[in-house]
């Protein structure tokens, strides 16, 4: 098969990586792409938003199937924009999607279909002052509110009390990063417990597991400080247990699927259940509609199935022929970042020491430029280091000690990834 891969993160290289270990593969593409998917296959100069120059060259290309990684993309309806012109997708259609897309559609989808999650009220943008009056006569904080729409994980706040309820929907109503997603408001009960977030592949009828992991959404360590896209994550994680995972599978994944179909919006590719175990259970946070970045990278090499056959399997609706196998080793993801990030960070610095890991842990490429055979930084999140380890204990000290071999100036990296999973074990 050639395959055309969407994205430029570190989950796209995972991806890449992943998929170019498939005996089913002829070509890999990645547009963008990295420097480190150039490793794997070869780079494309596309535009994500520019769905028929993406076409033209897929058709030119013989590409019989095209994989998105980010969600933008999917909410924007590539799926169907392809599909119709006779192209194979791994990714859920547009509204399909909307279960990233819209948090009120998410939410009421799983109201309808007695999924469990927060409770929640939704306000259109005139009625923020209504919102405000009834969270202030309730008095119960935290409260949680969200945008309605994409926000890149910048749009929800938890709130401790009223002033701070007034100061969140205020940015919310007047940031200019907010006009498109903020045209609703989603006010959510706080749910407390720990989170996990399970990665489920689905053709719309089978849904099966990949494997579960544990992010670490917070720029500081002990999970203090601003929300980033992810600092690290691990895998698997004991915040789930086999019989938890059960009622995952039970109570979540299986109810969605089913009522997905049902609503003639079968959901075809990787759904992400981002949840709360909490002590009535397990409920979702948010649904995302894409792999997560850099969940991505500590879960797929710990597949041992083909990711290609599965992805294949998955949009020609033969899922349920197929097995998911995953190794019994745990993974630890750390992502390395330029100083300053989530906000504002200098690029340009010149990467050393790549070289010098060891063959069995893996670096992944985000924001990385390569010029005159040297690696520089070029965004936020540059690099992901994962290492492997018969206990989370030790992939936690294997991926530390690779880490530590990689160097640039303004490098800013948590070193408490994974210890918060380590509780579970005593
Ligand atoms: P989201 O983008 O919806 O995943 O929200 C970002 C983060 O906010 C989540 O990973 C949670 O840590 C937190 N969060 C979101 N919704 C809730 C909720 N209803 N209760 C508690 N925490 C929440
Ligand atoms: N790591 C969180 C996400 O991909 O949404």
């Amino acid at each position: 098969m050639n395959v055309l891969l969407l994205g430029s993160g570190g989950r796209e290289h995972a991806m890449a990586w992943s998929i170019a270990k498939s005996d089913r593969l002829d070509e890999l593409f990645i547009a963008p792409g990295n420097p480190g998917t150039a490793q794997a296959g070869t780079n494309v100069d596309l535009n994500l938003s520019d769905f028929d120059a993406i076409l033209t060259f897929i058709e030119e290309n013989n590409v019989e199937l095209t994989v998105v990684g980010p969600e933008k993309p999917l909410v924007n309806g590539i799926t169907d924009f392809l599909e119709e012109k006779g192209h194979k997708v791994f990714g859920p259609s547009k509204v399909a999607a909307q279960l990233e897309g819209s948090k009120q559609f998410a939410n009421e989808f799983m109201k309808k279909n007695r999924i469990p999650t927060a409770n929640f009220e939704t306000y259109s943008r005139d009625e923020f002052d209504k919102a405000l009056k009834i969270i202030k006569s309730k008095d119960e904080y935290p409260v949680v509110l969200k945008a309605d729409g994409l926000a890149g994980g910048k749009g929800v706040f938890i709130c401790e009390s009223a002033e701070e309820v007034e100061k969140r929907l205020n940015e919310l109503k007047e940031d200019e990063r907010f006009q498109q997603a903020a045209q609703k408001l989603v006010v959510e009960e706080f749910m407390k417990g720990d989170e996990a977030s399970v990665f489920v592949i689905s053709d719309g009828k089978t849904a099966k597991i990949l494997h579960y992991a544990q992010d670490h959404k917070r720029i500081g360590e002990g999970d203090t400080g601003l929300n980033t896209g992810g600092m690290g994550a691990y895998c698997p994680t004991p915040v789930i247990g086999n019989r938890m995972l059960q009622r995952v599978e039970k109570e979540i994944i299986l109810p969605t699927i089913s009522a997905m179909l049902l609503d003639e919006n079968s959901y075809k590719g990787i759904l992400y259940c981002g949840l709360m175990i909490t002590d009535d259970g397990p409920k979702v946070v948010e649904f995302n509609c894409r792999l997560g970045d850099p969940e991505a990278q500590a879960v797929l090499p710990s597949l041992e199935s083909d990711l290609l056959d599965l992805m294949d399997a998955a949009v020609n609706e033969r899922l349920n022929e197929k097995e998911v196998k995953i190794d019994n080793k745990y993974r630890c993801c750390v992502v390395m970042a330029s100083a300053g990030y989530p906000l504002d960070y200098e690029k340009g610095k010149v990467i050393t020491g790549i070289d010098n890991v060891s063959d069995d842990a893996l670096v992944f490429h985000a924001g990385t430029k390569a010029e005159n055979g040297k690696i520089y930084t070029d965004g936020g999140r540059v690099l992901s280091v994962v290492a492997a380890g018969d206990t989370l204990q030790e992939s936690i000290k294997n991926t530390y000690a690779e880490v530590k071999k990689i160097d640039f100036d303004n490098k800013y990296y948590r070193s408490d990834i994974g210890t918060k999973g380590l509780k579970y074990f005593d």
